[in-house]
């Protein structure tokens, strides 16, 4: 079920400024590894990264979709669409993490390894603030 802090902007807006930051700190620590020709502590940083990703912004989108989304359907079936979308994105930063994991397991830390982290980064913080605007503006108030 959906906890109190979902459900306020404030707090929720909290939690996805927390994510990104971290998320960003730990991309930037793993480039400096790289960029240092440590690799064996840019192996570690890209793993305590992957379990960041999961264990920080999987398990809230996996939170919103256990009982914050449904229950902001049952108050308000006409935002379906919105939630559909919101899930869409969330399918996407599970589908970069999973496909990060592959592809380490194939070529390790490669280039494009880095680039599907740096989407990451994109797409999360486009999705947080899709879902701020999306399901916490009063749709029937101001369009602007
Ligand atoms: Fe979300
Ligand atoms: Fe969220």
């Amino acid at each position: 079920m959906a906890g109190p802090a979902l459900k306020q902007l404030q707090s929720h807006r909290a939690i996805h400024e927390g994510g990104l930051s971290g998320a960003i700190g730990k991309t930037e620590m793993l480039i400096d590894f790289l960029q240092e020709g440590d690799q064996e502590n840019a192996e570690r940083a890209a793993n305590d990264l992957v379990d960041y990703w999961k264990t920080r912004v999987i398990s809230h989108a996996d939170a919103e979709e256990d009982g914050f989304y449904q229950e902001i359907l049952n108050e308000n079936p006409s935002m379906e669409k919105s939630v559909v979308q919101l899930t869409r994105d969330h399918d996407l930063i599970r589908i970069i993490v999973s496909d990060i994991e592959s592809l380490r397991e194939t070529d390790g830390l490669s280039p494009s390894v880095l680039q599907k982290f740096y989407a990451l980064l994109v797409v999360n913080e486009i999705h947080s603030r899709e879902e701020e605007r999306l399901l916490f503006t009063e749709p029937s108030s101001e369009n602007a």
